[in-house]
């Protein structure tokens, strides 16, 4: 396996700075969400250790599930947005107040394909927080109520997110030089 420092761009957010932005969210989040019963949604696997440190800064008392989607389709380093279900939820969430939190919002598809989908349950509210936002990148209006850092259009791994689903153990966000990373075997 190729070390990180092969092919790493540059380091995009460090592990200070997340934590701070962390930090920030969580105390936000609290606030917002003080007099309600929380119920936050992790979508697999990319928004995990976010969800991990995000739900450690809270105040109040959530409730915590996950999901795990998958897009199948065109591209491996862009999602097609045709969007499938691997593990659903096991909570109703009729009637809950909802906070899902991703990793990275890119096209914008599949956010919005998971939030049509969720509001068809009848949550009380819905609303989003995601760690990355590439604005650049939109192809879709989609919802996004918190958002830990705006990234430039650039393919990034690490603090969960995925190159071939490896690197996200590393602490940092960081960009992905392609011409010198090698997909594993
Ligand atoms: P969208 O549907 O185009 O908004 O893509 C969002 C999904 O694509 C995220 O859940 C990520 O899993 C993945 N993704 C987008 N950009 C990156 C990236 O730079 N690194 C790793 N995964 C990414
Ligand atoms: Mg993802």
């Amino acid at each position: 396996m190729q070390d990180y420092h092969e092919f790493m761009d540059e380091v995009l957010v460090d592990e200070q700075t997340i934590a701070r932005r962390v930090a920030e969210l969580g105390e936000q989040i609290s606030r917002d969400y003080a007099d309600k019963d929380l119920l936050i949604v992790c979508l697999l696997r990319g928004a995990i250790t976010f969800t991990a440190d995000l739900t450690r800064r809270l105040t109040i008392v959530p409730e915590l599930d996950c999901m795990s989607l998958s897009s199948y389709g065109v591209g491996h380093y862009a999602s097609s947005g045709n969007v499938r279900v691997n593990l659903d939820l096991r909570t109703n969430i009729e009637g809950r107040h909802v906070l899902l939190v991703e990793d990275i919002v890119d096209s914008g598809r599949t956010l919005a394909h998971v939030l049509e989908m969720l509001r068809t349950r009848n949550p009380a509210s819905l609303r989003v927080c995601v760690l990355l936002d590439k604005k650049e990148r939109r192809e879709v209006p989609v919802q996004v109520d918190y958002v830990g850092f705006d990234v430039p259009d650039k393919y990034v791994f690490g603090y969960g997110i995925d190159i071939d689903e490896r690197y996200r153990h590393l602490p940092f966000i960081a960009s992905v030089d392609l011409s010198k990373y090698k997909r594993p075997e």
